[in-house]
C-alpha cells in the first residue's frame, strides 16, 4: 500500500513568518496523507525547528542539492548539509532547473545518488514540453528521462525514491493535465521504472497547477500517489485543501 504524499514546493518564495505559520497551522493535522514542505534552503532550519516546537508532523525537504558531496563549489548545498538541517526529502530535476540551470539527466542522477547516500529521499521530476506532447512523443520522452536517471542509480535505490510527473505546460500555467493524460502517463512511468526499482511500491506524484478544485479528481486516480504543489502550497488553507482531496 502506497501512502499518499503531498509536497509543497515554495520555489523562490517564503519567509520565516510563513514557516512559523505553516508549522503551527499543521500542528493539529490528523489526515492520513504525508505532508512535506520544501522551502528555500535558507529556511529549512527554521521550518524544521518550528515544526518540532509545535509538534507538527510536517516533513521538510530541499528544492535542489549539489551534484557533488563537497569541495570548491561556491554557492552549492550538499546532501549531507540538507540532512544536517533536518531535510528528509529533496526535489531533483525540476523542469525549472532543467530549463534554466542546464540540469541534464546525468546531473539529476548524481544529485539523487548523493541524496540516497545521505539518507534523503529524492523526488525525481520528469515531464514533457507542450511541443513534445503536440508531436505525440510524450510517452517516449518521459520514459527516456526516467530510464536515464534510474539506470544510473545503485540497485539499493529500490523503492527509496519518489517520482513526480510534471508536464512543463502545466507547471505554473493553470492548465492542469486531464485525468486521462495523468493516469496513462503514471501507468507508463511505473512500467518504464520497473526494471530499476520496485515500481509497484514507488510513489508517483502529479504536479502542474494542482489546486483545491482539481486535487480530489487527480489524487483519486489509481496510479497517482500524491501531488507536487507549487503556487497552491504558499497558502496554508489551499495546501491543506489539496491534501484533503487525497
Ligand atoms: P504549480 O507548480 O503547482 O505552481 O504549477 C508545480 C511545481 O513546479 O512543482
Amino acid at each position: 500500500m502506497r501512502k499518499q504524499i503531498v509536497v509543497g514546493n515554495w520555489k523562490l518564495n517564503g519567509t520565516k513568518v510563513l514557516c512559523h505559520q505553516f508549522a503551527s497551522g499543521l500542528a493539529g493535522y490528523i489526515g492520513s496523507v504525508e505532508l512535506v514542505i520544501c522551502p528555500p534552503a535558507t529556511h529549512i532550519d527554521c521550518l524544521v525547528s518550528a515544526a518540532s516546537a509545535h509538534s507538527s508532523t510536517v516533513s521538510v525537504g530541499g528544492q535542489n542539492v549539489a551534484a557533488q558531496s563537497g569541495g570548491a563549489y561556491t554557492g552549492e548545498v550538499s546532501a549531507g548539509m540538507l540532512r544536517e538541517l533536518g531535510a528528509c526529502y529533496a526535489i531533483v530535476g525540476h523542469s525549472e532547473r532543467r530549463a534554466l540551470f542546464g540540469e541534464t539527466s546525468e546531473i539529476v542522477a548524481q544529485k539523487a545518488s548523493h541524496l540516497l547516500e545521505a539518507g534523503i529521499t529524492p523526488i525525481i521530476c520528469v515531464g514533457e514540453s507542450s511541443l513534445v506532447r503536440e508531436g505525440g512523443e510524450h510517452a517516449k520522452f518521459v520514459g527516456r528521462q526516467i530510464t536515464e536517471v534510474l539506470s544510473r542509480l545503485a540497485p539499493s535505490a529500490e523503492s527509496a525514491v519518489i517520482l513526480a510527473y510534471e508536464p512543463i505546460w502545466a507547471v505554473g500555467t493553470g492548465n492542469t493535465a486531464s485525468s486521462e493524460q495523468v493516469q496513462s502517463m503514471h501507468a507508463h512511468i511505473r512500467s518504464v521504472a520497473a526494471p530499476f526499482i520496485n515500481s509497484v511500491a514507488t510513489r508517483v506524484l502529479y504536479g502542474g497547477s494542482v489546486t483545491p478544485d482539481n486535487a480530489a479528481n487527480l489524487l483519486a486516480l489509481p496510479d497517482v500517489d500524491g501531488a507536487l504543489v507549487g503556487g497552491a502550497s504558499l497558502e496554508l488553507d489551499k495546501f491543506l485543501a489539496v491534501a484533503g482531496g487525497c
